[in-house]
């Protein structure tokens, strides 16, 4: 049964029937249109236009088809409906006759499609924020367990300084907490409630869309009916937040697959979130990574593709918007699945404590020390720079690392060098430095890890 078929004279052609239909994609709206629909019928008994008799058997026959459909969430998908809207008015219609046609007195599908996408985004929202937990979790674990395990630090893909690789862990959380962040201010702007603004331009039948709206557990109601048909600033808010959390679940896991690599060996990765080749049997591959490194790419498709269909819309509705949902739901349904499998990646991840090691004993990276003890002896930055430049030239060509080069062989380059140079540059100690706010210092770090188990309550 079509909602619409008095003005029109002959039937739909069925591939239009096909190309105009959304149920392929909105099913999983199902549970907040019915919700939505009582809360609906409860405005309409509150103003008069229901009795209450009419009102509890509308209820009741919602409340059974709530059920049918948590028991057999792909019930709706063996309609042939146009969409979700349709389908449980056609349900009412069937179970209640002439009454379940009194339902859409004073609503339009285009403020029940917002309301509904509005509450299922608030619903998923709820295992976001539980799976973003969950990866600072181990991201903290992670960090705590690392603590001792020194590596260089990378600028342009060049060893640079030495870190820890618990503090690694800690550059990511930072990350990630301003993600849940976005998506906190992303929530309070999308919770307020589009019901009663009708087709567009508001309702005629006296509906408290105040008490509607709390009703439904939104914060407010929406102000501008025009407006509220319109606005899908949630859903492109909600993809562009996801798109920079993916941005950093990517570049966590291109630094993983770095860390992983047969190069490096920093880190090994369990047998459960890798797969082998079918042809090399020596091969143990990060798929788990490279595949949230890829899924990121089908994430920011989403914002563009969400971006174009919106831009050069006439207010209000338009069938276009119509194409918001299938890029939205993949979208957090991604993010989602990335977080769970980050998460995984770290509850077993192992790392080689002397391959870090060794990596930095041979990378130079304490050369910025031997600049800083320079200054201290009274040297300016530059010239300390130059100098040191000049010795690590030296030490290149000798084969051996700043610390095992000879007092004479620094002397040569600055007269100001003496014996404490070897504890300049030695690795502990320049790490002990690093204590101001943010810095590498172990008990910088140790601290961090302290306050942030006490704010998750872990
Ligand atoms: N299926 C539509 C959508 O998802 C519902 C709104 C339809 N409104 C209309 N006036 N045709 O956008």
């Amino acid at each position: 049964m079509k909602l619409w078929g008095g003005r029109f004279i002959s039937d739909s052609n069925p591939f239009f029937k096909k190309f105009n239909s959304s149920i392929n994609i909105d099913f999983r709206l199902a549970e907040q249109d019915i919700l939505g629909s009582i809360s609906w019928s409860g405005a309409l008994f509150k103003s008069g236009i229901l009795n209450y008799d009419e009102y509890k058997k509308i209820k009741d026959a919602l409340c059974v088809l709530l059920c049918n459909v948590k028991q057999d969430p792909e019930l709706v998908l063996k309609s042939n409906s146009e969409d979700i809207h349709s389908w449980v008015e056609e349900q009412l219609i069937n179970m209640l006759g002439d009454l379940g046609k009194k339902l859409h007195t004073g609503r339009s599908r285009n403020d029940q499609v917002s309301t509904d996408l509005k509450l299922w985004c608030k619903q998923k929202l709820k295992c976001l924020f539980k799976n973003i937990f969950d990866f600072k979790v181990e991201l903290i674990k992670l960090s705590e367990r690392t603590q001792h395990i020194i590596m260089p630090g990378y600028t342009h893909l060049q060893c640079a300084q030495p870190i820890t690789f618990s503090f690694w862990c800690l550059a990511y959380l930072e990350m990630i907490k301003r993600d849940e962040c976005r998506l906190n201010d992303a929530l309070k702007r999308l919770d307020s409630c589009p019901l009663g603004s009708g087709a567009l331009s508001g309702n005629a039948w006296n509906i408290n869309r105040e008490d509607l709206a709390k009703d439904m557990g939104f914060r407010s109601s929406t102000n501008n009916s025009l407006d509220s048909v319109s606005d899908r600033d949630y859903v492109v808010e909600l993809v562009s937040v996801a798109s920079i959390s993916m941005m950093h679940l990517s570049r966590f896991s291109e630094d993983l697959i770095f860390f992983n690599s047969s190069e490096l060996k920093f880190i090994e990765l369990s047998d459960c979130v890798t797969s082998g080749s079918s042809l090399m049997p020596q091969k143990k591959n990060p798929d788990s990574l490279e595949l949230i490194r890829s899924k990121s790419g089908l994430v920011f498709g989403c914002l563009i593709r969400i971006l174009v269909i919106l831009k050069g819309l006439p207010l209000s509705y338009n069938k276009d918007m119509q194409e918001d949902k299938e890029g939205l739901f993949d979208t957090l349904d991604t993010w989602e699945e990335c977080l769970c499998m980050a998460s995984l990646i770290l509850k077993d991840l192992c790392v080689n404590y002397s391959n870090c090691w060794y990596s930095l004993k041979t990378s130079y990276s304490n050369a910025t020390e031997l600049a800083d003890y320079l200054v201290k002896k009274g040297i300016n930055f530059r010239d300390s720079h130059y100098i040191t430049g000049k010795i690590v030239l030296e030490a290149l060509t000798l084969k051996l690392p700043l610390e095992k080069l000879n007092l004479s062989v620094f002397k040569k380059y600055s007269k100001h060098i003496d014996m404490d140079v070897y504890d300049a540059l030695d690795v502990i100690s320049l790490l002990k430095k690093r204590i101001s706010k943010g810095g590498v210092a172990p008990r910088v770090v140790s601290q961090a890890i302290i306050d942030e188990k006490m704010s998750l309550n872990i």
